[in-house]
């Protein structure tokens, strides 16, 4: 086939070059240069001549029939749940994460499932036919129907694609797929936008929903399914600690669903399991309370989910050191100042670590008062009462902000027997609330702080 002309354009100014060059020559960018297939002159010419068309007739919006997306349920509820219940025809998905997370087994499973009722199509660019083959029995698919190809260019998958017509393609992995209309080589940015380009193209045109396997590369030399993220329908993330067994997956965008929901699945022997009910998973098993933990709810979609939350305060060396794991570190940083002006609780010359347990990663700021308190636990040596549970933002001010949702995540707590929280005023449940529902709280005691310093005198005085 002959190579079609391709140009280096700049992804900073949209300058382009015939050749690569460091510098942009126009707008003088360094390293922005980027091979793309060159427009060819027939349809710059028909543009030229756009405003001689004929008008297109236009719909009132509200005349559109908006009927709801057909979803195809995968038979993995948890993927399910972040799909926003199942995959939508002609819907490009894409799923990044870091290698070895179980992206491969993950998406094996679900095509298996669905290809007891509809036709799939599994295409391969990293393992080959009997390293898939070998994987599925080791996930007990025996006798599967789905379809596996084993190739990496792009010209033939489409190809293939359009004589297979499967319902549901999975390409694994998108950065080992290339266009022969390019010279650069699989997976650099060109490569990976162009067949993203080309496959999004086909599962519109042919219906096929196609499903993106992209890797997370750390110093993202190789592109990153990150340049992908605005072609695609929907993005999830695969996360989690590949020491521990459980994996979360986020969705980060969606056309046809809610972001921020997550479906939490268990690494196991035959494959990735799904976690119906997650909000345990997250505590470590401390038969006493230890110095440095603090159980909050954290809400991830619609669901509440317990987390531990853990602190370590040691003294430190002349400059000391502040890690989190799995928190923000410059949120961490704020909360010692606020501990500091307005609990009296000084860690200046000390090392302070912080962790969410289980790999979770917490991005809302409800976490604020249990990392604080953690924090004031760990330093005095002082473990919080069994049962106890905390939640709620922390200001600059040291107010305590309430979380959205509070009553849902004190309802998730009372269920799992906690006993004792301490919440922002705003999301304790009103006394009438109480009596009427009394049964949601049934063993809670709630203590309502406006302040970081209430809460602090709650805690010591439950000790
Ligand atoms: P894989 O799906 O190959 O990851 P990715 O495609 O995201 O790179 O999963 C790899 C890991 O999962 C591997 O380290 C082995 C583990 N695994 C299990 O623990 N149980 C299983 O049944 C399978 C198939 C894999
Ligand atoms: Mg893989």
């Amino acid at each position: 086939m002959a190579k079609d002309k391709t140009v280096y354009s700049c992804t900073e100014c949209g300058g382009t070059s015939p050749k690569w060059l460091g510098k942009c020559p126009s707008c003088g960018a360094w390293n922005t240069l980027i091979e793309a297939v060159a427009e060819t002159a027939a349809p710059a010419a028909k543009n030229r001549f756009a405003s001689l068309a004929a008008a297109q007739p236009v719909t009132t919006l509200a005349d559109i029939d908006a009927a709801d997306f057909e979803r195809l349920p995968t038979g993995l509820d948890e993927l399910d749940r972040v799909l926003g219940g199942g995959m939508v025809e002609g819907g490009v998905v894409l799923i990044g994460g870091d290698p070895g997370i179980g992206k491969s087994t993950l998406l094996l499973q679900a095509l298996h499932q669905l290809s007891l009722t509809v036709p799939t199509l599994y295409v391969t660019g990293e393992e080959s036919g009997a390293q898939v083959a070998l994987r599925s029995r080791r996930l007990g698919l025996d006798g599967s129907q789905v379809r596996v190809l084993a190739e990496i260019s792009v010209e033939k998958i489409l190809a293939t694609i359009e004589a297979e017509r499967p319902t549901v393609c999975v390409i694994d992995s998108i950065q080992t797929v290339y266009s022969e209309q390019l010279t650069s080589a699989p997976g650099s940015v060109a490569q990976v936008r162009e067949c993203a380009a080309q496959l999004t193209r086909t599962a519109k045109a042919t219906g096929v929903t196609v499903v993106l396997v992209g890797h997370v590369t750390k110093e993202g030399a190789l592109a990153g399914p990150r340049v992908l993220e605005h072609m695609v329908d929907t993005v999830l993330y695969f996360e989690g600690d590949t020491h521990s067994n459980f994996r979360l997956i986020r969705a980060i965008k969606n056309r046809f669903g809610a972001v921020n929901e997550i479906g939490v699945f268990a690494m196991t022997e035959r494959g990735l399991k799904g976690v119906s009910n997650p909000s345990a998973i997250f505590l470590s098993q401390h038969a006493e309370p230890v110095p440095g933990s603090c159980v909050m709810v954290t809400l991830e979609g619609t669901r509440p989910m317990l987390v531990e939350i853990q602190a370590l305060v040691d003294s430190g060396g002349p400059s000391p050191r502040r890690l989190s794991v799995g928190l923000d570190r410059d949120r961490l940083a704020m909360l010692l100042a606020v501990l500091h002006r307005h609990a009296g609780v000084a860690c200046m010359d000390q090392d302070v670590f912080v962790n969410a347990v289980g790999g979770v990663r917490i991005s809302e700021p409800a976490a604020d008062l249990a990392v604080m308190l953690s924090i004031s636990s760990s330093l005095r040596g002082k473990a919080l009462p069994k049962g106890f549970l905390a939640f709620g933002e922390v200001g600059l001010a040291g107010e305590v902000r309430p979380a959205p949702r509070g009553q849902d995540r004190l309802k998730e707590a009372a269920k799992l027997g906690f006993s004792v929280a301490v919440v922002p005023k705003a999301n304790a449940p009103k006394a009438s609330h109480l009596k009427t529902h009394a049964k949601d709280f049934e063993g809670l005691t709630i203590h309502a702080v406006e302040r970081i310093e209430e809460a602090m005198e709650v805690v010591r005085g439950l000790a």
